[in-house]
């Protein structure tokens, strides 16, 4: 932050989010406005203009203007400042979390991709790339990992939410000179940073908690090295993976109440898994067979990772057949059968329907920010239905 003295301020998560961007205001609007343009004007006194030769036209540097909005634009730049502020880092904002991903893999360019469970889409990027560039996927911890190689880890997981060990992955990839990315999607600042892990960067689907209202798709990279953000941008503005104007300026008003929405999220996730939990072990309703979260694991790490005491906003629960978990959903009254996660509105997924790969009688939670005592109910009423006659 350059700008209203606020680099002389030790701010704190909600202060970043509406104020991280004051200094990029180009108007006196206090909202910040929607500019649609594509392209700029250039400077009309000729001693300002560079050739191509003198300037990187995909880097804007405080003395240039923007040019082309593939390349940057004064939305992007914004929600970019806000980003780097709340996510410990250096920010780079592309059009979906996919996009952000395919921007990482494009720019490691690893010989091994070594990744763990998570989300299945990434997966699918991995393939493309096994296709194009002979990349070879390995499962996390493989033995062949080697120098130049990148370790890819999500944690929480999806569509379970419980914690992998960042620690232990770190060492790994220290020890065998490769480099480290975390897909930290569910739990976004301040429930973890994995930074303070050490690894190399950070990828967000901006489309879930960061944008909070199930309208948009964003995704965002992180890194600490300046010369890795603007690596990243050269690329994005060739891959052509950068947000569209609309959408970056939805991204920057969602941000603006980003705090409260994820620990209220997190805070009722967290009542709901603990009633859950107790449910089960008292056989209070008899078809609910498990509950996911990292709230439930008892490893060390997990504490250590998500140190706030709050933990993520979505799990997932097991039931006891494919046809129930089919049918909870239709149950429901606070809660949107869709996929997707981290809008304000609470969702439940019978997750065999997008996934492939996890268990027909699994069904995932997205926890809003409706009454917590309201969703329990509605969950209730739901699942104890099935023993009804
Ligand atoms: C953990 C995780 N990473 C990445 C993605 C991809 O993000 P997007 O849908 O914004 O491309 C998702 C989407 O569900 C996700 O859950």
């Amino acid at each position: 932050m350059t700008a209203n003295g606020l680099s002389d301020l030790d701010l704190r998560i909600a202060s970043l989010s509406v104020h991280a961007d004051d200094s990029y205001a180009m108007v006196s609007d206090v909202a910040p406005p929607l500019h649609v343009s594509t392209t700029y004007h250039y400077n009309s006194d000729p001693s300002k203009l560079k050739s191509a030769r003198e300037h990187d036209i995909r880097i804007k540097t405080d003395e240039s203007s923007f040019i082309y909005s593939r390349f940057g634009n004064p939305v992007v730049e914004r929600v970019e400042a806000v980003l780097s502020a709340i996510l410990n880092g250096h920010a780079v904002v592309y059009s979906s979390g996919l996009a952000a991903y395919t921007g990482s893999l494009a720019y490691y360019h690893p010989k091994r991709l070594s990744i763990g469970d998570g989300y299945h889409g990434c997966h699918g990027v991995a393939h493309i790339f096994t296709r194009f560039s002979g990349l070879e996927e390995v499962p996390l911890y493989d033995d062949s990992v080697s120098e130049g190689d990148l370790v890819h880890v999500e944690t929480p997981i999806n569509p379970t939410g419980q914690s992998v060990d960042l620690a232990k992955a770190v060492d790994f990839a220290r020890s065998r000179g490769a480099k480290i990315l975390v897909d930290a999607t569910f739990a976004p600042p301040p429930l973890q940073d994995p930074f303070e892990f050490g690894v190399d960067m950070v990828m967000h689907s901006a489309t879930k908690y960061l944008g909070g209202h199930s309208d948009l798709l964003a995704g965002v990279l992180v890194t600490k090295d300046p010369t890795v953000r603007d690596a990243l941008l050269r690329d994005r503005g060739l891959l052509g993976g950068a947000p569209g104007n609309f959408e970056a300026w939805l991204l920057l008003r969602s941000l603006r109440t980003f705090k409260m929405r994820v620990e209220t999220q997190a805070k009722n996730a967290g009542k709901i898994v603990a009633w859950l939990d107790t449910a089960i072990k008292n056989k209070e309703i008899p078809v609910l067979t498990k509950v996911y979260h990292s709230s439930l694991q008892t490893e060390e790490f997990v504490r250590k990772q998500l140190k706030t005491g709050l933990f993520g906003p979505t799990f997932s629960i097991e039931v006891e057949s494919k046809d129930i978990a089919r049918a909870v959903p239709s149950r429901l009254k606070l809660f949107h059968h869709a996929t997707s996660l981290g809008g304000v509105e609470s969702l439940i997924e019978w997750r065999a329907m997008t996934d492939a790969s996890v268990s027909e009688t699994l069904l995932r939670l997205s926890i809003g920010v409706e009454d917590a005592d309201d969703l329990i109910a509605d969950l209730k009423a739901a699942l104890l239905s099935f023993s009804e006659n």
